[in-house]
């Protein structure tokens, strides 16, 4: 196994295909929580453990879902003596994760990712929960997995729309890390087809793999230096107020709502004068040229605006009168502020003119 050390409270990582990840607890009882599309497509790799099925995508992210399995964990007898795998993209990493925490103060967990926003972000960092009545992971704990197991060969079923879902993600982790990922990432667009036509297909094995373990590097050292959150790991959440709220209200792919939350941090970043333009605007290219949304004219709907801002508002960032807001400042160059939520709300007004 190509696997590396774990860091002092961290996940291994493995490279290996899906059909093998079973083999790796043979011995041991395992549990794959998995959703319904996930188990067509890999559920005969794990024949000799106990599938339990989830429905896709955010529906999996739900108070039932969670009592659902707390039921089929009562049916099966399920004590501390299995192990939990997620078998899927970020919505069942997050719902299962969340269950393995709770379960008896705490189950074996571990993950094979099988999108690309799950492999380079969701599976990492311990960050897990369910949304609830309107408030996007309003439950949820901080519990890293054991185990990552990564196929990139498993994306190959993933639709376009999905895969640059995960790009979004790709791209953060490079405004924040710096220019040598940021042009790798530019350099795929040659490859993959030229801007707006980049697909996996087209995207040869190699670079996907280097696109999957950087960007997990980056993720890695942010986490493992604040596990909690206290701090640097803000960084992380670029784009995510505005696009957790964008998700909930639209029902858009996560990657496509963080890739417009990095389009309104940037153009706050440029009002406020943070940014040069040429560097607000590589970025934007670069989302674009990925077949991301960055064009906040797309929230053209007065009703939806309202339903988004007052989403926004209700976010765990916020903190009584302000918020926590991540503001990019170029490439490799990124803070958090706090700003009052009057003044995000007055931009906001502004931004969707
Ligand atoms: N915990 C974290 O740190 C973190 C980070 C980022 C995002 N998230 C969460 O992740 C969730 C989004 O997850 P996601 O984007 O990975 O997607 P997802 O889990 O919602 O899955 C999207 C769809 O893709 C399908 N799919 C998954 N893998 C496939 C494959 N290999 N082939 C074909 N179809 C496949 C699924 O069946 C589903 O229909 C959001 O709820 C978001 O909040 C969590």
């Amino acid at each position: 196994l190509n696997d590396r050390p774990a860091p002092a409270s961290g996940e291994k990582l493995f490279y290996l295909p899906i059909h093998d990840v079973e083999e790796c607890f043979k011995g041991e009882r395992l549990l794959v929580v998995t959703d319904e599309r996930l188990a067509e497509l890999f559920g005969r790799s794990f024949s000799g453990s106990k599938l339990l099925v989830v429905p896709e995508g955010e529906r999996a992210k739900s108070w039932h879902s969670l009592s659902s399995l707390f039921d089929d964990f009562v049916r099966l007898g399920v004590d501390r003596s299995w192990n939990l795998l997620a078998l899927g993209g970020g919505s069942v990493s997050d719902l299962a994760g969340f269950a393995a925490h709770l379960w008896m103060r705490g189950i074996s967990f571990s993950c094979a990712p099988t999108t690309l926003l799950a492999m380079v972000d969701a599976s990492l960092g311990g960050k897990n929960g369910v949304d609830f009545r309107g408030y996007k992971n309003a439950l949820g704990s901080f519990q890293r997995p054991e185990c990552i197991f990564c196929d990139v060969s498993a994306l190959s079923s993933l639709d376009p729309v999905q895969f640059a879902s995960g790009l979004a993600e790709a791209v953060k982790h490079a405004v924040i890390d710096g220019e040598s990922y940021f042009s790798f990432l530019e350099s795929l667009l040659a490859e993959g087809g030229g801007a707006g036509a980049f697909s996996h297909p087209r995207c040869g094995a190699e670079s996907l793999k280097r696109l999957v373990t950087e960007s997990q590097r980056i993720k890695l050292a942010i986490v493992d230096a604040d596990p909690f959150e206290k701090g640097r790991r803000r960084v992380l959440n670029l784009g995510h107020s505005f696009g957790h709220a964008l998700e909930l209200e639209t029902g858009l792919p996560h990657g496509f709502s963080v890739s417009l939350g990095m389009a309104l941090a940037l153009r706050y970043a440029l009002r406020g004068g943070l940014i040069e333009d040429d560097e607000r605007s590589r970025i934007l290219r670069l989302l674009a040229g990925f077949g991301l949304p960055v064009d906040l004219s797309l929230l053209a709907d007065g009703a939806l605006r309202a339903r988004v801002s007052a989403s926004l508002f209700m976010d765990k960032k916020r903190e009584g009168a302000t918020m926590n807001f991540v503001l990019p400042r170029g490439i490799g160059h990124v803070e958090t502020a706090r700003i009052p939520v009057e003044a995000l709300r007055s931009f906001l007004e502004e931004a969707w003119k």
